[in-house]
């Protein structure tokens, strides 16, 4: 059903509407995938189904081809120097500057599955300073729906927890009899994620500003031009001295020239000034 002139055109639409540039090796493997959808929803043509996807007829099938097209990959702890640097560096900073009473407001986009605004809640916790003198708010976006619906369960798999320092493992964690490990009831409810697509500039305002903001391992998916968009996005976003971190195989520099970087130890961040 779906030619591969056909997944082109799709993946076109896919990236005007999300910055995701998705790569013509992958056609072997979303083939399948897609066509499942398209049963799903009733299609028996790639005519029609294209038809209703570009012009936006339905919702709930735009997701479910989003859904399959995003690579969700992540685990708790992920380059986990940078948490380090955060906690050590980038709250106590911003701790000094901002009035008391304000929350410092901390933003994972995207979360996909939970594991990193989970593994900063964590690392907040195990620091306990921080935490005993002022509020923290995090909010976790990606534009999966299901990753965002698994974030919330907080339930995870070994693989996936296998970089928790066993301390805070055995705290915050229930062991299930499936053996995958569930988060505390109180965690879970930590962090507000939502189902945002980081392109969608007045859905991410509507998010308000932040000190912080983790933005790692999705702009490799991005061609240029998106990753500046979103990069100008996450600068309105940012208040003053706040702070971005990427993935270690992406620079800001090679972005957009507005931000000072800091180098710490293995740590690259950047700064609003
Ligand atoms: C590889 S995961 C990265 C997760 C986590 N930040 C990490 O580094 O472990 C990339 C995520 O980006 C999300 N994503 C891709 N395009 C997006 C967009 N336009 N808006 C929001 N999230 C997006 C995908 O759904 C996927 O969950």
């Amino acid at each position: 059903m779906l030619s591969v002139g056909d997944f082109r055109k799709l993946c076109d639409v896919i990236y005007r509407r999300t910055g995701i540039k998705i790569d013509l090796k992958r056609y072997d493997i979303l083939k399948p995938k897609l066509e499942k959808v398209l049963t799903q929803f009733g299609y028996s043509d790639f005519r029609s189904f294209f038809h209703d996807f570009r012009f936006e007829k339905n919702p709930a099938l735009i997701q479910e081809i989003l859904n399959t097209v995003t690579i969700n990959e992540t685990y708790f702890f992920r380059e986990k120097y940078q948490f380090e640097t955060l906690i050590s560096e980038v709250l106590p900073r911003l701790h000094q500057l901002r009035p008391t009473g304000e929350p410092i407001r901390i933003l994972c986009a995207p979360s996909s599955t939970g594991e990193e605004p989970y593994s900063i809640a964590l690392s907040l916790l195990d620091e306990g300073r921080l935490l005993d003198a002022r509020d923290f708010e995090l909010v976790g976006i990606d534009i999966d729906s299901v990753a965002i619906a698994k974030a919330r369960a907080g339930i995870y798999t070994p693989r996936s927890v296998q970089h928790v320092p066993p301390h805070l493992l055995q705290q915050y964690f229930i062991q299930r009899t499936d053996g995958r490990y569930e988060l505390v009831d109180f965690l879970k409810g930590v962090v507000n994620f939502q189902v945002v697509n980081v392109m969608d500039r007045q859905a991410m305002r509507r998010l308000g500003r932040f000190d912080v903001i983790f933005c790692r391992n999705m702009l490799i998916y991005f061609d240029e031009i998106s990753r500046r968009e979103v990069a100008m996005t996450f600068y309105e976003l940012l208040k003053p001295q706040g702070a971005v971190f990427l993935g270690h195989a992406e620079s800001m520099n090679r972005i957009v020239s507005v931000f000072r970087t800091v180098r710490s130890g293995e740590t690259i961040y950047y700064v609003k000034e």
